[in-house]
């Protein structure tokens, strides 16, 4: 499993009966997670100290009980790439407006960048495309590593959250152009422009919406998309990254989907893995879902 394990601002204290207790910098959460189906009690005395606790609804959807939670607060991740900073809120569906576990994608992402820029020093810019960006921690991280980065999501809160996240980690504003869009309908514009990008990253959910109400179904769209995001890998291409949250859709099928819609035509690599947090009270590591790498070799 490919661990996120240099946070300093954020962990997961303990994991138990359908819960995880974690600190977000100066704050402690208990939010449910699907994965917990053990139960080993609750030894950490944070879990009575809680400053927000989200209680699903068997309706669906949920609530936040507050406990001297802030509207607001921030943390800091110390990156490859360089210092990222998040204004993190309690919001809708239990989401706090990052997924800490992203880090360890991230730091392989700016690492490839900075590897490339070395062997490089007189190219253009490495140009990254990271779709269903959402607050944009791909985004920020890839950009301080210097490349230029196309941020989509369908979300105008969402690119107005990820820019300013942003601006709060320095990254110059030349290296980032941000888009509201459907991101199958951006990347067709793209291939019909004849643009191309040396690192290609997209983070899709189970179900979601673009801004004009496209359906996304992970399960049917998934393949195509990754198919024609294929199509705009440049050249001298690194890295095309898919995440997913999920549940049931293992590794392997990461590996196979990547491993017809680009290595068939241009050859690389493909790694694939869960990845996960550490859990400071039990030791076990929190499975947060799974990414697929291609490289080129
Ligand atoms: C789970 S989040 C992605 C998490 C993110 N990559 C991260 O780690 O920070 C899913 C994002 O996809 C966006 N989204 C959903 N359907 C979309 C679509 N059809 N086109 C573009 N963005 C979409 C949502 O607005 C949301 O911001």
């Amino acid at each position: 499993m490919w661990v996120a394990d240099k946070w300093k601002d954020y962990e997961v204290l303990d994991a138990t009966g359908g819960e995880k207790l974690e600190r977000w910098g100066d704050y402690i959460l208990v939010r449910p997670d699907p994965q917990v189906i053990w139960d080993t009690g609750r030894r950490a005395p944070e879990w009575k100290q809680a400053n927000g606790h989200y209680h699903r609804s068997s309706k669906g959807g949920g609530s936040w009980e507050m406990n001297g939670l802030p509207e607001e607060w921030s943390i800091a991740y110390q990156g490859e790439g360089g210092d990222l900073q998040f204004r993190l809120k309690p919001f809708a569906f239990k989401h706090t407006g990052v997924f800490p576990e992203q880090a360890v994608n991230w730091d392989w992402c700016a690492g490839r960048i900075q590897k490339w820029q070395e062997k490089n020093p007189d190219s253009e810019p490495f140009r990254v495309l990271n779709l269903f960006a959402y607050t944009g921690g791909a985004t920020v991280s890839a950009a301080l590593a210097g490349a230029h980065v196309t941020h989509v999501d369908a979300s105008k809160g969402m690119v107005g959250w990820a820019k300013e996240n942003a601006l709060a980690s320095d990254v110059p504003t030349e290296r980032t152009r941000w888009l509201v869009d459907d991101c199958k309908k951006f990347v067709e514009r793209e291939i019909r422009r004849g643009n191309s990008y040396e690192g290609i990253i997209m983070d899709p959910p189970s179900y979601g919406r673009g801004p004009k109400g496209e359906i996304w179904k992970i399960e049917e769209c998934v393949f195509e998309l990754i198919t024609l995001a294929g199509k705009l890998l440049s050249e001298k291409a690194v890295f095309f990254l898919i995440n997913s949250y999920t549940t049931g859709l293992q590794p392997a099928v990461l590996t196979y989907m990547l491993g017809e819609a680009i290595v068939a035509g241009r050859g690389g690599i493909v790694e694939s893995d869960e990845i996960g947090l550490p859990v400071r009270k039990n030791g076990l590591v929190l499975p947060c879902g799974a990414s697929g790498r291609w490289m080129n070799v």
